[in-house]
């Protein structure tokens, strides 16, 4: 199935309007929520923030944090809400979500993101996936992306979604985040080769 984790340019986020919109387009892609941090998902006002149209199906809920409890948490809200799969964001490289702890930051902790998969699995039966960047800062290495996504694997994790740039995490905004790193197709083919 194709996939369409954020249409941002278009829209600025994929929120249910955008959705229903994009659903209007193909019948067949998988539709995400822009990132929801745990905590908003938890404490925040659901009918706001985590409604959707059953129109918009299937549909995956894209969730940002590091908290294994909050994430399983989130994950049993997705599953009770109707959500096709949640998915963790382990690519976002703005200072707030570094702050936090969530994001693509998470890509220098792979013991503690597998733990969240795992987590996250056990409390609830819809798919958990991830989204990740091929590298941060000066790591832009195979290796390193491989062990990463056996490991986020071995937790359980079947589908891996990754965006062909680096996340630069200190000194560049999120809009260069997305211009400067350069794009690197190939490595994401050789990724995809090896896995399959
Ligand atoms: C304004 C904006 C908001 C975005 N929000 C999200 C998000 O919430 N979750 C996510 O996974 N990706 C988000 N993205 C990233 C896009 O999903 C996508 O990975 C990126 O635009 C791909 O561009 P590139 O291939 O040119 O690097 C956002 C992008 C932009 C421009």
């Amino acid at each position: 199935m194709k996939r369409v984790v954020s249409v941002a340019p278009m829209m600025d986020c994929t929120d249910r309007h955008d959705r229903f919109f994009l659903r209007l387009i193909s019948k067949n892609v998988m539709l995400y929520s822009e990132m929801v941090a745990t905590k908003s998902a938890i404490h925040g006002d659901r009918n706001k923030i985590l409604k959707f149209s059953p129109e918009e199906k299937p549909l995956a809920l894209q969730v940002g944090g590091s908290d294994k409890k909050e994430l399983s948490e989130v994950a049993k809200i997705a599953e009770d809400m109707g959500y096709d799969e949640i998915n963790i964001n382990l690519g976002c490289p703005s200072k707030k979500v570094q702050k936090n702890m969530f994001g693509a930051c998470l890509m220098k902790e792979p013991d503690l993101v597998a733990e969240c998969i795992s987590e996250m699995i056990n409390s609830c039966k819809i798919p958990v996936t991830a989204k990740t960047r091929i590298g941060f800062d000066d790591t832009e290495d195979f290796n390193y992306l491989n062990d990463f996504i056996i490991k986020m694997k071995e937790a359980g994790c079947k589908t891996i979604i990754l965006h062909a740039r680096k996340a630069i995490l200190k000194g560049l905004s999120p809009k260069q985040n997305l211009n400067i790193p350069k794009l690197n197709y190939e490595m994401v083919y050789a990724i995809k080769k090896r896995k399959s």
